[in-house]
């Protein structure tokens, strides 16, 4: 594993992070995380050099801290950078602030939290959060010892990212960032800004929630494949990202053992300014195809859920994006028909909008419900 300095925290911390936003679940249910499973991954990714993870509270339905709780017991907690997340949607009054730290505290079974950031901050939020004296209650939050480092996750434009990274001396930020979204959110002119101003960046949903490696078009194959080094579709993404100097951790949300271990195989070379001109100019063609056939930019975060009718969201978005992308429209309509339950389906939104005021990618979700229900049915 290779280490990286968290920006002026002087923190070295593992350039690969664990992401627990999407840690394995029983028969689909959030709130179900499968332990087992879930202890050993991250136990696994801490014993070969990952120390620092990423929740916050509402994962799994709240139930994400609690099982770090578990997981972090027997020595584990002590070889960690632990970061969480104050849910900035759920804060209705200046009091609820300590309510929910408190109980952060308790529910992961620790004194302190190393890094303590607010939740999917875009400029609703970030207006609410100033009304109720957030900054005063992260100073008294640090100078009690609940917290160490303050920091915010952010899903917005380039100008508020700007305003809220120079409204307090925040030690890092987390923005999502991949070779597809260099000018999506904060994208690359956030990232130089934060970095020129001192706070340390990680980045979350560096395969754009995994299609960057699973959903591979065949155009894009073949441009990998002519690459005179071989590097898995995950790989290429992975390095992009760790030729940056200016990011420090790369979270990654990891279900599965197969992928883990890839993962840290790939950080062993996550060097800065490693790549080619070659390679780089190799990841923009590929990053062009995708940009030309992704139909939804829903990364499958889940923040959507659940639907008050029962629509599954993700999957249905998942479904229309796989006749762009894998040109796949049989398939496609063939998942959409055996693999949803009647009440999963498109044709059961009833356009109320609650999911598109919390989709952090801004998706008219209610028109593409329409469209993936004119595709499919
Ligand atoms: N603050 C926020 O607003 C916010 C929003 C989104 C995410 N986050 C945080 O950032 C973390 C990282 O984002 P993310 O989970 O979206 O990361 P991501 O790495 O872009 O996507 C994770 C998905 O990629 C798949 N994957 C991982 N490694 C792979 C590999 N080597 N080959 C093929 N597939 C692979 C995983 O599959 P398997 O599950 O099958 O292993 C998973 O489905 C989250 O877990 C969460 O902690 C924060």
């Amino acid at each position: 594993m290779l280490y990286r300095k968290l920006g002026k925290t002087g923190e070295m911390v593992s350039i690969l992070g664990y992401g627990c936003m999407r840690l394995p679940v029983i028969d689909g249910n959030p709130e179900s995380i499968d332990e087992k499973k879930a202890i050993r991954l991250v136990r696994y990714a801490i014993d070969h050099g990952v120390n620092y993870i990423d929740s916050a509270y509402s994962y799994h339905s709240g139930m994400n801290e609690v099982f770090l709780g578990k997981a972090l017991k027997d020595g584990y907690r002590e070889k960690v950078h632990l970061a969480t997340k104050l849910s900035c949607k759920r804060v209705n009054c200046k009091e609820d602030m300590d309510r929910f730290l408190n109980e952060q505290l308790e529910k992961l079974r620790t004194d302190c939290i190393d890094f303590y950031l607010l939740h999917a901050v875009k400029q609703s939020y970030w207006e609410k959060m100033k009304k109720f004296g957030v900054i005063d209650f992260l100073e008294r939050a640090r100078a009690a010892g609940k917290i160490k480092y303050t920091g915010f996750s952010f899903h917005d434009e380039p100008d508020v990212f700007k305003e809220v990274v120079d409204a307090y001396p925040w030690d890092l930020c987390q923005i999502q960032f991949n070779y597809l979204d260099e000018n999506f959110q904060a994208g690359i002119e956030g990232l130089k800004y934060a970095a020129e101003k001192g706070l340390a960046v990680v980045i979350m949903e560096p395969l754009r929630g995994g299609n960057l490696a699973s959903k591979v078009p065949e155009e894009a194959k073949k441009v990998w494949d002519i690459a005179e080094v071989k590097r898995t579709p995950a790989e290429w993404a992975f390095r992009y990202l760790w030729d940056y100097p200016e990011i420090s951790v790369v979270l990654s949300g990891m279900s599965e053992m197969e992928h883990l271990k890839e993962n840290l195989r790939i950080a062993e070379q996550g060097q800065p300014n490693s790549l080619s001109a070659e390679e780089k100019s190799l990841i923009s063609e590929v990053s062009e195809i995708y940009r030309s056939r992704i139909k939804v930019n829903c990364t499958n975060c889940k923040y959507c859920m659940p639907c008050p009718s029962g629509v599954n969201i993700p999957r249905n978005l998942s479904y229309l994006n796989d006749v762009f992308m894998l040109d796949d429209m049989e398939n496609a309509k063939f998942q959409y028909g055996v693999l949803l339950l009647p009440e999963e389906k498109a044709g059961n939104c009833i356009e109320c909008g609650e999911c598109e005021e919390v989709c952090p990618q801004n998706i008219k979700i209610r028109k593409m419900l329409k469209e993936v229900r004119e595709k499919f049915e």
